[in-house]
């Protein structure tokens, strides 16, 4: 007889192994189907946290470089060991899915190794063995999006995932798709040395982003040395033994180009991955993009299957995932768990960072809704002098007529960090006067977003 378990979870990125220890940990008997060779998904080994380590490592490189002297620090001639930072990036990563494994065996939940597919309700097999399930809960996350005429080999041109793992410093590396992987790998890059042109479809980076966001960080990264050919497409791209050829073409049509490069990133955006799955077969409805279509509730078109995650609607992140993930448990657990995805933040990890929490005024405009901003700039704050970093702003709106916090939207230091209070205020419900009402520590940071939140009202003290 097949082992039977409450919960079968397939996959264990931050959606699937939060789920799992959730679960767990509410009583459930659970297994995690995963078929990489480690747990934590697409964000643990080749996601957020190698990327996140390159960019604090790059981060010091270009410090030691370029910031210290102005601090009356002499370092010398500094000089890159890349192989030692790839080498730390692989520590950083070992130690966060070994924390995984750890958490897994805490909690009882038993990893399933191989790949999950679904044979009926109720049944998955893994490497030809059969288990039975209550739940099923899809979590198998997403992959890169390829692009037609530009054939990926990890080598020449590269992935996110390639991206993470380059041996040497491309002289050149052109980068397809001016989004967040673009501009964080980019920047990585660019800190090490390379000369790096982004070629973006759209006229601006970043869509979706606050529109004087996305002109400011521009500016910025352009100032940085970031090369950018805005409303640009590129058709094809062909490697050879040293480099790689580029044709661009203007998104509106007109004149080719062509363009040489050492290492092209292709990095359009990702599309949820559920091959091998088995969906169709069981009757799984994915939607018009791909993505597996639940209700409200994470119920998928077959009772008792669940999915959450990259392979559903919503942003890709991985917070994200991971509330999914809890509440989701908490729902099979016979909780009533409520996800607001309103307060949902996210962040970009370059520096200055770049993060946002709610509606953003375009958003805000083609609603119709009536709102005030409040915006504050970083120069304008002891400690960011302090810190020598003066560029950005923090921008706060507000409900016309409630005052209560609609959105906000952070360029500076530390801005993923900073953006931790505002979601709160708006889970909170609070308006930007209590935000402003609420004492901030001197000299810090958070005193631009007290600051911004007083401008709502035109009351900002120190500008
Ligand atoms: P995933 O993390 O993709 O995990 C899915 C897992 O399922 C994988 O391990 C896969 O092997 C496994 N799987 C798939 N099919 C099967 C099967 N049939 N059987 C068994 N196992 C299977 N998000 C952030 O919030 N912050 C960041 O800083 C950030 N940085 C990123 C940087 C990069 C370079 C990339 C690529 C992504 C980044 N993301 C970031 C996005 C984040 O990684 C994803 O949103 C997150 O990993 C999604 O989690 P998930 O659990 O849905 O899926
Ligand atoms: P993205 O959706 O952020 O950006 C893709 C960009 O490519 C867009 O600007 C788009 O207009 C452009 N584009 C699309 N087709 C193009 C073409 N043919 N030529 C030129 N440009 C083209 O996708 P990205 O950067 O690949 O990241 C995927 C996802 O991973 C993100 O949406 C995000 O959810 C997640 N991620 C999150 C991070 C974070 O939270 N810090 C870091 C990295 C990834």
């Amino acid at each position: 007889m097949s082992e039977s378990f409450d919960v079968i979870v397939i996959g264990a990125g931050p959606g699937g192994y939060v789920c799992a220890i959730r679960a767990a940990q509410l009583g459930m008997k659970v297994a995690c189907v995963e078929k990489r060779a480690t747990l934590g998904g697409t964000c643990l080994n080749v996601g957020c946290i190698p990327s996140k380590a390159l960019l604090q490592s790059s981060e010091h490189f270009e410090e030691a470089k370029h910031k210290l002297a102005e601090h009356g620090v002499n370092v010398g001639p500094v000089s890159l060991d890349l192989a030692r930072m790839q080498a730390r990036k692989a520590e950083v990563v070992g130690a966060n899915v070994k924390g995984v494994e750890f958490l897994f065996r805490k909690n009882k939940v038993t990893w399933l190794k191989g790949a999950g597919a679904i044979t009926a309700p109720g049944k998955v097999s893994v490497e030809g063995k059969e288990y039975a399930a209550k739940h099923i809960v899809i979590a198998t996350g997403s992959e890169s999006i390829p692009l037609r005429g530009v054939e990926v080999d990890e080598k020449r041109i590269v992935t996110s995932t390639g991206a993470l793992e380059l041996a040497q410093v491309p002289g050149h590396l052109v980068v397809i798709g001016g989004g967040v992987i673009g501009l964080e790998l980019g920047s990585v890059w660019r800190r090490l040395g390379a000369e790096v042109t982004v070629v973006e479809y759209l006229d601006a980076i970043l869509p979706g982003m606050d529109g004087e966001i996305r002109k400011q960080f521009e500016r910025i990264l352009a100032k940085q040395g970031m090369r950018f050919r805005l409303g640009t497409k590129v058709t094809s791209a062909k490697a050879d033994a040293t480099g790689v050829d580029l044709t661009l073409e203007p998104a509106a049509g007109g004149a080719r180009e062509t363009l040489r490069a050492d290492v092209v990133l292709l990095a359009i955006g990702r599309r949820p991955y559920t091959e091998g799955l088995g969906l169709e077969a069981v009757g799984v409805a994915l939607d018009e993009r791909g993505r597996i279509r639940t209700d409200a509730h994470f119920a998928t078109s077959v009772p008792g299957i669940w999915a959450i995650g990259d392979a559903i609607a919503g942003p890709m992140l991985a917070h994200k995932a991971e509330e999914e993930g809890v509440a989701l448990a908490e729902q099979l657990a016979g909780q009533k768990p409520h996800l607001n995805y309103d307060t949902v933040p996210s962040v970009i990890y370059t520096w200055p960072e770049v993060a946002a929490v709610g509606a953003t005024e375009e958003q805000l405009k083609e609603r119709g809704v009536a709102y005030k901003a409040g915006k504050f700039p970083f120069m304008a704050n002891g400690r960011a002098r302090a810190m020598g970093e003066l560029d950005g702003f923090v921008k706060i709106l507000a409900d016309a007529r409630t005052d209560r916090v609609l959105g906000a939207h952070i360029i500076g230091p530390d801005a993923g960090t900073l953006i931790a209070e505002i979601a709160l205020a708006m889970e909170f419900g609070a308006s930007a006067e209590d935000v402003a009402r609420t004492c901030h520590a001197h000299p810090t940071l958070s005193e631009v977003v007290k600051e911004a939140a007083l401008a709502v009202e035109g009351r900002a003290l120190h500008i």
